[in-house]
């Protein structure tokens, strides 16, 4: 099958969380089920579209509406990633440093959206299905549905994959006449809340919609951001598919970005040169337990209550723990986070910015890995810290508890119910306590860095996927 994956970021082409991660890794297993995946993702200006070769496969004019751009299609020469990767260079829109938080990001994605379509719809063949992934691409499958010039791919099947309905990218109806021409008695699929909003657009539309874990499709009937009842009503055409992780990126066999690999057989050696490098930075104790939080600094994530909680657990714990944080958001939480470092010198750190190197570090080098996510669609964190010996301590939510089985129950992680000062301290005295049983401890690690959670079955569940479509 041919499979085109439209997106806002990929891995390694362009970040800002788990959204590049799965781009960047699910055409490349589906490409190694013998399929052809391609990706098409914004030309931004990062330093991986910088450094690499590029050739020119499309250059044409298009229109959102009365605004005309120039777009130019680029493929990456050398199949680097394991799949065809086109980016989409548009003049004046996606040649900026930064993916989203511009105030013309609904122009920039309407943009793009047009480009890779009207690039699409002159090929001489007709691709399998048109994969979309979250709301910058949620008007792919109303358009090819609907658009009068789109209307040559219009039985191409159109996937959606939610990965987060937090952000659904509304806009108003003063906008409609971005969209390509359609019957204007079919303008209700673009409707949500009385504005254009281009999620719900996309689950109205798409012939199928995905979630990135079982637990969230469930809840999302009643926790959605206002789009519950449209995901009831859609029920029929959607399913859960729990991401994978990309094993060849993260494995601490080969890992480049730490200090020392290792494998389930090396565990102990290897965390402990990792984790007293990573100290030895940070100013940290290597002989107590290092708890961290990697993510977003944002309200979904519970971060909100990060700093009262390491207050309140560096209180409780005294000089037995430490607690080092990596992350970006919320410039109030980002304040209180730097704030601590004073009061808990020595045994806390923060390094509030964007670092993968570090974040690969940090999952080598730290004991435990804290998720207390008031919304968790899947959260590959939790993953990439099974993968690396590092317990993950998380509530139970969407993708979390789909992964993580509590210590209790005779897994290997630590899990709590709520987002609260309370739940997550009293996860943190269990996480102590499990520390300190040291065999229990080695146990566990060896447990969880067992578990395969590669891309090899997801990617097979969506191409099943795409099949009952043709
Ligand atoms: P989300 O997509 O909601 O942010 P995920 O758990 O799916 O959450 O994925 C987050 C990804 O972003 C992971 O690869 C994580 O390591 C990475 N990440 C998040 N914040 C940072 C940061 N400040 N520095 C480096 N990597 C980060
Ligand atoms: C989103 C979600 C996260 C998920 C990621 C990849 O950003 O917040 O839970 O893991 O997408 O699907």
């Amino acid at each position: 099958m041919e499979i085109i994956h439209i997106s806002a970021e990929c891995y390694p082409v362009a970040k800002v969380g788990g959204l590049a991660d799965v781009v960047g890794a699910l055409p490349k297993y589906q490409n190694k089920l013998g399929h052809i995946a391609k990706v098409v993702v914004p030309a931004y200006d990062t330093k991986f579209i910088r450094e690499n070769d590029f050739e020119v496969t499309y250059d044409a004019w298009g229109n959102y509406g009365n605004n005309h751009f120039q777009y130019r299609i680029l493929k990456e020469k050398t199949n680097k990633l394991g799949f065809d990767l086109y980016i989409i260079h548009i003049q004046g829109l996606t040649d900026r440093p930064n993916v989203y938080g511009y105030f013309d990001d609904t122009e920039r994605f309407m943009a793009f959206q047009i480009a890779t379509l009207d690039w699409i719809v002159q090929w001489e063949h007709r691709p399998d299905v048109i994969h979309c992934h979250d709301h910058h691409t949620g008007l792919v499958p109303f358009m090819v549905a609907n658009s009068i010039k789109y209307q040559s791919i219009s039985s191409v099947p159109t996937v959606l994959t939610i990965h987060n309905a937090q952000y659904q990218g509304q806009f108003g109806w003063d906008k409609l006449y971005y969209i390509p021409g359609f019957d204007l008695w079919k303008s209700g699929l673009l409707e949500w809340k009385k504005d254009i909003n281009p999620l719900a657009a996309a689950i109205k539309c798409a012939w199928r919609v995905t979630t990135v874990s079982p637990s969230y499709l469930e809840e999302m009937s009643t926790n959605a951001r206002g789009l519950e009842s449209l995901l009831r009503q859609e029920r029929g055409k959607s399913i859960g598919i729990l991401n994978g992780i990309d094993n060849e990126v993260w494995d601490p066999q080969t890992d480049p970005m730490l200090e020392k690999s290792y494998t389930i057989k090396t565990v102990e050696a290897g965390k402990l040169a990792n984790k007293t490098a990573l100290c030895n930075v940070f100013g940290l104790d290597p002989s107590k337990p290092l708890f961290t939080f990697i993510g977003r600094l944002v309200d979904e994530k519970g971060a909100d209550l990060l700093p009262d909680i390491f207050y309140t657990a560096l209180q409780q714990h005294g000089d037995n723990i430490n607690v080092l944080v990596l992350g970006s958001g919320d410039s109030w939480v980002e304040g209180r986070l730097n704030q601590l470092k004073e009061i808990f010198e020595g045994r806390y750190n923060a390094y509030i910015g964007y670092n993968e190197q570090l974040s690969h570090q940090i999952y080598a080098g730290a004991d435990f890995l804290i998720m207390p996510s008031r919304v968790e669609p899947c959260g590959l964190n939790q993953l990439y810290a099974l993968r690396y010996g590092t317990v993950p301590v998380v509530r139970r939510i969407g993708g979390l508890k789909d992964t993580v089985i509590d210590i209790g129950d005779d897994g290997f992680g630590i899990c709590h119910d709520q987002t609260t000062i309370g739940d997550v301290t009293h996860a943190i005295s269990r996480a102590v306590e499990l520390y300190n049983d040291k065999k229990k401890f080695k146990a566990v690690r060896k447990t969880m860095m067992q578990i395969d959670h590669s891309w090899d079955k997801a990617a097979q569940q969506y191409i099943e996927l795409y099949q009952i479509l043709k």
